[in-house]
């Protein structure tokens, strides 16, 4: 059965929509036994690449004016090109609104890891969303930097206006605030938020170590999780003003998984520090302190090697999917359970297997 695809458009064409969409097209010449990779073949009979992007915008000059397929090998992209031959779409990157989308510390940087402002005069809320009306986008994809309070609220306004659901893959709160889950609940406008999980990330790994402490009777005394990484995304949390609402998404997605909160001095969770040569690499370190039976200390120490971008598209693959069974169904304001599952900071934390199991639910079920 020949199935229309979920048009989608995206705001930030960097390493994760890279990833994003050289998946689309590497699981277009696959099938469900032979497909490496993806949490769902099928989600509401739509597969992976049942979707086409539309629309995209960005503010780098590398990027704005080129065919999305070309944009996203240009630099300062970075991420492991696993799919080379992406054809054009057809659809070029149109400039973006840039606002708080380019951190000050961004503009000294080598031109080959930093973020290029295009010179290109910016457009007004009225053109994208008429870009996003004209492309008869379905759901805008938000990938911004970290820190980006304004343009996320910006292209937010413009999923609304423009009646499109949105996806929110970054720690800015729109899902998980209340004022702007009012907003998209009335507009009946779906919703998923916020900030990504990946597929097996720092994120994930952490909470299940957690879950594993708390169901086993070990008291969880202390814990850190340290990030490396080199691509544009760790160069811009450099800046650590950008960073509260990334912190705060992160740590407490461990916090949410452990039933006696740990005090603020016995948690550190966060991107740590910049290493240029990694690239799209991120190499995340656990350390876990804890008492077992009779009081007796423990600890544990993990180290978790991953390509980033890659890791947060085989969750957005599903993201995308969700949301639309959502316009389908005529859904509008949070879709709690795959925000749950798949979002850092939802609304309403579940554990995972909770989530999983609400999303499976959700996705099976039409009423
Ligand atoms: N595993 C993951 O990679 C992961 C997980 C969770 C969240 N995220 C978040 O997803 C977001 C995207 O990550 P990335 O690695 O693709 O980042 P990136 O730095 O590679 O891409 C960001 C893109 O946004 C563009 N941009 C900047 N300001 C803009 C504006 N005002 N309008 C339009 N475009 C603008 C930049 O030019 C760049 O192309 C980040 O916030 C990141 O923290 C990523």
């Amino acid at each position: 059965m020949l199935v229309e695809k979920i048009r989608i458009a995206i705001v930030g064409i960097g390493n994760c929509a890279s990833s994003l969409i050289q998946g689309i097209e590497y699981y277009r010449d696959k099938n469900a036994q032979d497909a490496i990779g993806l949490m769902h073949w099928e989600i509401g009979g739509y597969k992976p690449s049942d979707m086409e992007v539309v629309a995209a915008f960005d503010i780098d000059r590398r990027k704005v004016g080129l065919d999305v397929a070309e944009a996203i090998f240009a630099p300062p992209n970075c991420t492991t090109v696993f799919c080379s031959h992406v054809p054009p779409t057809g659809v070029n990157v149109s400039m973006g609104r840039i606002l708080d989308g380019v951190a000050e510390h961004m503009v000294d940087v080598d031109e080959r890891y930093s973020f290029q402002p295009s010179a290109r005069p910016e457009p007004s809320k009225a053109e994208v969303v008429k870009i996003l009306q004209d492309s008869r986008a379905e759901i805008l994809v938000n990938y911004l930097p970290v820190g980006s309070q304004e343009a996320t609220e910006f292209y937010a306004e413009c999923a609304l206006d423009a009646g499109v659901g949105f996806v929110n893959c970054i720690p800015v709160f729109i899902a998980s605030n209340p004022l702007w889950e009012d907003k998209f609940r009335l507009n009946k406008v779906p919703i998923i938020g916020d900030d990504i999980k990946s597929q097996l990330g720092a994120t994930i790994t952490h909470r299940a170590l957690a879950n594993q402490f708390q169901k086993r009777g070990v008291k969880i005394d202390r814990t850190y999780q340290i990030n490396t990484g080199g691509n544009t995304d760790f160069l811009n949390m450099l800046d650590r003003r950008r960073l509260d609402s990334k912190k705060e998404s992160k740590t407490e997605a461990v916090q949410s998984v452990v039933r006696e909160r740990l005090a603020h001095e016995n948690i550190h969770v966060g991107p740590s520090d910049y290493v240029p040569w990694q690239k799209d690499n991120k190499v995340c370190f656990i350390r876990m302190e804890g008492r077992l039976f009779g009081d007796v200390p423990m600890n544990i120490e993990l180290r978790l090697s991953v390509e980033d971008s890659p890791n947060s598209a085989g969750v957005v693959i599903d993201a995308i999917r969700c949301c639309k069974l959502g316009l389908d169904r005529g859904l509008g304001g949070v879709l709690d359970s795959p925000s749950a599952f798949f979002m850092k900071h939802p609304p309403k934390q579940f554990v995972d297997d909770e989530a999983y199991e609400m999303t499976e639910r959700f996705i099976a079920n039409p009423s």
